[in-house]
C-alpha cells in the first residue's frame, strides 16, 4: 500500500497522540452531558471512531448510520440518502457525529439537519480531518483533529476504491494512482 502514498501526512504516532486527546477533552465536556451517543458515518469514520470512544473515559453508546450522496464524480452533490438508519432513539441524548473527513461538509450537513429533528439534547461534531478551503457548508465543528491540504488522502478508514482504509497512517496518494 505504502508504495502508492506520494506523502504520508499524519503518522500512526501522531494520530494515536491527537485521538487520546480528543477523546480526553471530550471526557471533560461530557462529563456532566449524558447520555452521551457517539454516531459514526460509514463506512470511513469506524476507524477513527473505534478509537476514538476507547480514549473517551465515560460511558459512550454508539451507532451507525450509513448514507449514500449522489454527486457526479468524485465530489458529492449534496442530495443524501440515508442507506442504514440509527438502531436507537436519540432523543434527549448528547449526540456526537464522530467523521473522519469534512471536505465539501454537504454530507454532514445533511446530518446534523436530520439528526437534529429528532430531538437529541445537544448535538456537536468530531472531525478527525478537515480540508482547507473545500467547505461548501457552514458548520461548526467542536472537535477538529488536524487540518490537511486538499489532497486525495486516504488511509485510517479513507479509500480510494475501497482501498487503502486499513492503512494506518494517513497520506496522499500518488496522482498516478487515480488519473
Ligand atoms: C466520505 C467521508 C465523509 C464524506 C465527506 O465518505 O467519509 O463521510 O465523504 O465528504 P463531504 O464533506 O464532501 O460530504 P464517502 O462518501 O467517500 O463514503 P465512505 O465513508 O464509505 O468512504
Amino acid at each position: 500500500m505504502y508504495e502508492d502514498i506520494q506523502e504520508v501526512l499524519f503518522t500512526q504516532e501522531q494520530i494515536r497522540a491527537r485521538v487520546a486527546q480528543m477523546g480526553a477533552q471530550i471526557a471533560v465536556d461530557y462529563a456532566d452531558r449524558q447520555p452521551l451517543v457517539v454516531v459514526s458515518v460509514l463506512k470511513g469514520a469506524a476507524v477513527f471512531m473505534a478509537d476514538l470512544v476507547r480514549a473517551i473515559d465515560l460511558p459512550v453508546e454508539m451507532d451507525f448510520m450509513a448514507v449514500s450522496s449522489y454527486g457526479l464524480g468524485a465530489t458529492s452533490s449534496g442530495a443524501v440518502d440515508i442507506v442504514k438508519d440509527l438502531s436507537m432513539s436519540i432523543e434527549g441524548k448528547h449526540v456526537l457525529i464522530a467523521e473522519d473527513i469534512l471536505d465539501s461538509g454537504l454530507t454532514l450537513d445533511f446530518l446534523v439537519r436530520e439528526l437534529s429533528s429528532r430531538k437529541p439534547a445537544t448535538l456537536e461534531i468530531a472531525a478527525l480531518l478537515r480540508k482547507r478551503g473545500t467547505q461548501k457548508a457552514e458548520l461548526s465543528c467542536a472537535y477538529v483533529g488536524f487540518e490537511c491540504p486538499d489532497e486525495f488522502i486516504v488511509g485510517y478508514g479513507l479509500d480510494y476504491a475501497e482501498r487503502y482504509r486499513n492503512l494506518p497512517c494517513i497520506g496522499a496518494l500518488k496522482p498516478e494512482v487515480y488519473q
